[in-house]
């Protein structure tokens, strides 16, 4: 058998941190490793694999597309793009859809629409203001724009336009408004940050000041989009409507695709103002649309907002049990564990041991992920591993 790891040491660019397990195989919210051991996935592909490992739904709707028809450009009408459209446009509050991708690209086109209008409709406005603590990708603009300085010092200088300002206070938003702004871009939950939940009436004021400021509202909804905080937007509970959202990660439940969707009006691109080779692809688009009339058809988000709950509740247990978790937070299933010191290394090498699977989020944090579709027996399990291995840690 190859040494997997060692050839990624001595072939690939050294971006990534990884750990030590070579992946092989998936089925519903479970991984399997080169040598056979088996673990639950909560992880999720880094909250993509909505619909889990090689959903039945998905594989057919991949290997027919595979056998139909996979990529023509977008000098054609294809089938496949037209229905994921169809069916997003039917069930958001957005009027049409571009398809690209990745979460970086969609972001990097809702920015550049938003440029756009403000060239057309606002004196030339071509600020965007963001959130400390956000991510938005990792594009030269999605790094000026992710508000950590971790991202952006290596890359110094960067983009123009981006303006970063505390999350969760509408005061710094209308502090950094200028008459050079077009659009406040904004998670509704920070969630590579730290899943940072803002108070309930944040983004509702946030609405109100792009309003009277006639300015674009932008939401990434790549992380919390598509079912995962249990609607299948986040803005839903925030009674809130976006001119601009985008879309990523659990759109296609593991292919690489990514959108923007944005109100009529904000639409001003004229034809060959954006494109992309590869966005709106034959194949992406049919898995995408199995994907999301899946959740849709079978309340997924539903679910992820009953187990979520569940998981929650659970959590709270073992905080109550270890005096070293200070805080559980989230929203459907993406939630955070936060700890008193540094220790989410050793965590997740422990649970990866007793087959779990789990994401640091910080050095003092964890975050859960995992595929829409688990249940409450998958929830008993994850917590089961969890505990023994806080119980070692706290001993
Ligand atoms: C909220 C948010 N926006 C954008 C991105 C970037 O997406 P991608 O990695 O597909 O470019 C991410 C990725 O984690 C994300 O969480």
């Amino acid at each position: 058998m190859n040494n997997w790891q060692e050839l990624e040491h001595k072939y690939f660019v050294q971006t990534g941190v990884r750990v030590p397990v070579t992946l092989v195989k998936g089925q519903g919210a479970r991984a399997w490793d080169d040598e056979g051991k088996e673990y639950l996935d909560f992880v999720g592909g880094w909250a993509v694999n909505s619909l889990g490992h090689c959903h039945p739904v998905v594989a057919e709707a991949t290997t027919e597309q595979a056998h139909t028809l996979v990529q023509t450009s977008n000098q054609f009408y294809t089938v496949p793009q037209l229905q994921l459209a169809e069916l997003l446009v039917q069930n958001s509050c957005l009027d049409r859809i571009y398809v690209c991708n990745s979460g970086a690209e969609a972001n990097e086109g809702a920015v550049k629409l938003a440029r756009r209008y403000g060239k057309l409709k606002l004196n030339g406005a071509y600020e965007v203001i963001t959130a400390m603590n956000s991510f938005h990708g990792r594009t030269l603009a999605m790094t000026a724009a992710t508000g950590q300085p971790k991202f952006q010092e290596p890359y110094l200088p960067l983009p123009l336009g981006f303006i970063n300002v505390e999350y969760n206070s509408i005061e710094a938003i209308k502090a950094a408004t200028t008459n050079q702004t077009c659009a406040v871009m904004l998670e509704p939950i920070e969630a590579e940050g730290g899943v940072i939940i803002p108070d309930d009436k944040y983004l509702a004021a946030v609405r109100t000041w792009c309003n009277q400021k006639g300015i674009l509202l932008i939401l990434d909804e790549i992380q919390t989009g598509i079912g995962r905080t249990g609607t299948l937007f986040a803005y839903e509970q925030y009674d809130i409507e976006p001119d601009i959202m985008t879309l990523a990660k659990g759109l296609g439940s593991g292919v690489p695709i990514g959108a923007f969707m944005a109100k009529d009006e904000v639409c001003v691109f004229a034809p060959g103002e954006h494109g992309s080779t590869f966005g709106g692809n034959c194949l992406t688009c049919a898995t995408a649309y199995a994907t999301v009339k899946y959740i849709i058809d079978n309340d997924i988000a539903g679910n992820a907002k009953k187990v979520g709950s569940y998981f929650m509740s659970k959590l709270e247990g073992l905080k109550k049990k270890f005096d070293f978790i200070t805080d559980v937070r989230g929203r459907g299933l993406l939630i955070a564990v936060e700890f008193n010191s540094d220790i989410g290394q050793e965590v997740l090498m422990a649970c990866l041991e007793g087959g779990l699977l789990v994401n640091r989020l910080k050095p003092n944090a964890l975050r859960f992920i995992p595929p829409l579709i688990i249940g409450n027996q998958e929830v008993d399990e994850a917590v089961g591993i969890l505990d023994k291995v806080l119980s070692n840690i706290g001993n």
